[in-house]
């Protein structure tokens, strides 16, 4: 095991019971990190820990809604009084409901947007407070590629650009206190989601990445991994795209 983060305030990674959470958290945790898995689905969570656990990493685990401030609250109170002071949070929980905006419903709104924004603004005020008493704090929110515009997107595309937005908001009102906070903007990621689609699809989707493969778990792990390290001190408010330099394409494609 390598350790990079042993000794390190504990980590909190939302969403971590399958996909890209799942694979931020193992990342954190073979990495030396005390890690703190959020998320609803308790079934998957405890999959995930056990895991984790037959690969010799122990990990905290916390069935939360996150959209819920009373349950984040309590979830963030439960993990320091188990784990210790929090020093690190990735805000990686998201969920999307694609169509065409003059058929999405409010609830379809407000689904997306509490999900992928409110989650993290509640996430965000429930860990700061223990970061700025620690003088030390570590945040990456995960935008999407998709905050450019998208076709059918509406909603997702609204709330991954708040997700920029709150961050770079964030970034200036606590550099001075020792928190830095960075968005990463992931691209098509190998999700059983994208693996549902037909093979002409997938092939179709792969072509439109100028690198020609699809990302995965790991690829945005690498870029979670930089804005928590000591490399990264002096990066803050930043979106760093981890999408195969499809950013620099059309939005819609
Ligand atoms: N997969 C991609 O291609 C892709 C591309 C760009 C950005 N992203 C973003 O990366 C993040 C992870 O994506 P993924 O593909 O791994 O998603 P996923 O659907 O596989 O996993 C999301 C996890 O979040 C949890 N979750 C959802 N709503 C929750 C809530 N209210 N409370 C607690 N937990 C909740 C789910 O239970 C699930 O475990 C998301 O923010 C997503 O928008 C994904």
């Amino acid at each position: 095991m390598s350790t990079t983060f042993q000794n390190a305030p504990c980590a909190v990674v939302t969403g971590a019971a399958r996909g890209i959470g799942l694979g931020i958290a193992s990342r954190l945790a073979a990495q030396g990190a005390k890690v703190a898995l959020f998320d609803r689905d308790a079934t998957a969570l405890a999959a995930a820990a056990a895991g984790l656990e037959s690969q010799g990493l122990k990990v905290f685990t916390q069935t939360v809604d996150l959209t819920n401030g009373q349950q984040v609250a309590g979830a963030f109170e439960a993990t320091i009084a188990a784990m210790g002071t929090v020093g690190f949070l990735v805000n990686n929980a998201g969920a999307v409901r694609d169509m065409r905006f003059l058929k999405m419903s409010e609830d379809d709104w407000d689904l997306v947007i509490d999900t992928n924004l409110r989650s993290q603004f509640l996430c965000c005020k429930a860990a700061l407070p223990g970061m700025i008493e620690q003088g030390f704090g570590r945040i990456v929110n995960i935008s999407s590629r998709a905050w450019l515009g998208g076709f059918g997107q509406a909603n997702y595309s609204a709330a991954k650009g708040g997700v920029v937005s709150l961050t770079r908001s964030l970034a200036i009102e606590f550099a001075a206190k020792g928190v830095t906070v960075n968005t990463i903007a992931p691209g098509i990621v190998d999700t059983p989601l994208f693996r549902d689609f037909t093979p002409e699809v997938q092939a179709r989707l792969r072509e439109s990445v100028p690198v020609k493969r699809i990302g995965n778990a790991d690829d945005v792990a690498n870029a979670v991994e930089f804005f928590l390290s000591p490399s990264s001190s002096y990066v803050t408010g930043q979106t760093l795209y981890v999408c195969g330099g499809r950013s620099l394409s059309s939005p819609s494609v």
